[in-house]
């Protein structure tokens, strides 16, 4: 049986990928290199020495779908196609609901048509919204999401919610991601996004390698040790290996829906980020303190109890290892 990886040629999807050959899992693996680049795949396989089914393609298209289905004997989907930018989507609303939502509406009823009910959804802290309490726990309120992106997690989560009430054979995870950072310690993969970065770590990555000359710190006024924002930033591997666990749980217990937050459990400030980047790589990351970025919160970190308990997740790596490992990368390219 076959797991098929939907935008694995991605960052989250090319770390899970890996985490996968190395669980001994087969792979196929598809991506429309809408976010990502060709030569991640061959990267998966120098890293792992393994060999996997790839195809280059657009999710959405039903009949090459259909194809993938009928070619290849598929046990479980885990599905990381998707755009996640927030601030893009807050200009482009219709693009992002046609590709997260209609993406994964076409890929379910296909997995449905071929009778393959075993779904990893890649879900993001977002769909929380304004936290009520923090840490979040899987039980907190989910909603008001500030932006298009957040709300096509929140309504994929809601679909998947009814196909399992309408049918509790399937099997499904779904994992809400909070600050996904750092890189694969090979340095062969890891965050490249286009243009300028949106997010704090592969911004501060830039700067280091002196393709941007200094950090703006959107405010330092918040109700936090420092007055910067605070988030639960995990490293990429440790997320991937929460895939592996959550797959395994699919595989072989009881049949369900399970919701569980993929973070460390730990908060660190825009300012800890920095000082820790400059003392572990040596290098000087100039700033300056600007105005709040609009929509964001003062602090978000999970509760990471339920993932330990039911999955036996732990995220063991440091906030040390996932700045070295983001430059290492960045240092590669
Ligand atoms: C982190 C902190 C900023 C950039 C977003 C998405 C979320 C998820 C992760 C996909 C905040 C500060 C940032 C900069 C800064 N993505 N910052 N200067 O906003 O917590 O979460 O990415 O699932 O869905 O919302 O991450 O890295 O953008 O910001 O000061 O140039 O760094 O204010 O406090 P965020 P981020």
């Amino acid at each position: 049986m076959k797991i098929l990886v939907t935008g694995g040629a991605g960052y989250i999807g090319s770390h899970t990928c890996v985490e996968l050959l190395n669980a001994g899992f087969e792979l196929v693996v598809i991506d429309d290199f809408s976010n990502s680049k060709p030569t991640v795949i061959e990267k998966i396989k120098t890293i792992t020495g393994k060999d996997f089914s790839f195809y280059e393609m657009d999710y959405l298209n039903r009949s090459l779908l259909e194809k993938i289905f009928k070619e290849n004997e598929i046990g479980a989907v885990i599905n990381f196609a998707g755009y996640k930018a927030v601030g893009e989507s807050v200009e482009k609303p219709i693009d992002y609901y046609i590709n997260n939502v209609s993406g994964a509406l076409v890929l379910l009823d296909t997995m449905k048509k071929y009778g393959v009910k075993k779904f990893v959804f890649s879900s993001s802290a977002t769909v929380y919204g304004e936290p009520k309490k923090i840490p979040l726990t899987e039980d907190c309120h989910v909603g008001e999401t500030t932006n298009p992106y957040g709300t096509t997690k929140l309504f994929i989560e809601q679909i998947l919610k009814d196909i399992y009430r309408s049918d509790s054979t399937w099997d499904i995870a779904i994992l809400r991601y909070f600050n996904p950072v750092g890189a694969h310690e090979s340095g062969l993969i890891g965050e490249d996004p286009e243009g300028i970065p949106n997010n704090l770590m592969p911004y501060i990555t830039k700067v280091a390698s002196h393709e941007l000359e200094k950090l703006s710190i959107f405010g330092n006024d918040y109700d936090t040790k420092d007055g910067t924002g605070v988030r639960d930033y995990i490293h990429v591997v440790d997320l991937a290996k929460g895939h592996v666990l959550a797959l395994n749980k699919l595989d072989k217990e009881e049949k369900g829906l399970f919701v569980y937050n993929l973070g460390t459990g730990k908060g660190y400030s825009v300012l800890d980020i920095v000082k820790t980047y400059e003392k572990v790589n040596n290098v000087e990351i100039p700033y300056q303190i600007t105005e709040r970025r609009k929509g964001d919160i003062a602090i978000y970190y999970a509760d990471p109890t339920k993932a330990k308990e039911e999955l036996g997740f732990v995220a063991s790596k440091t906030l040390d290892d996932m700045c070295q490992d983001a430059y290492r990368f960045a240092s590669k390219k």
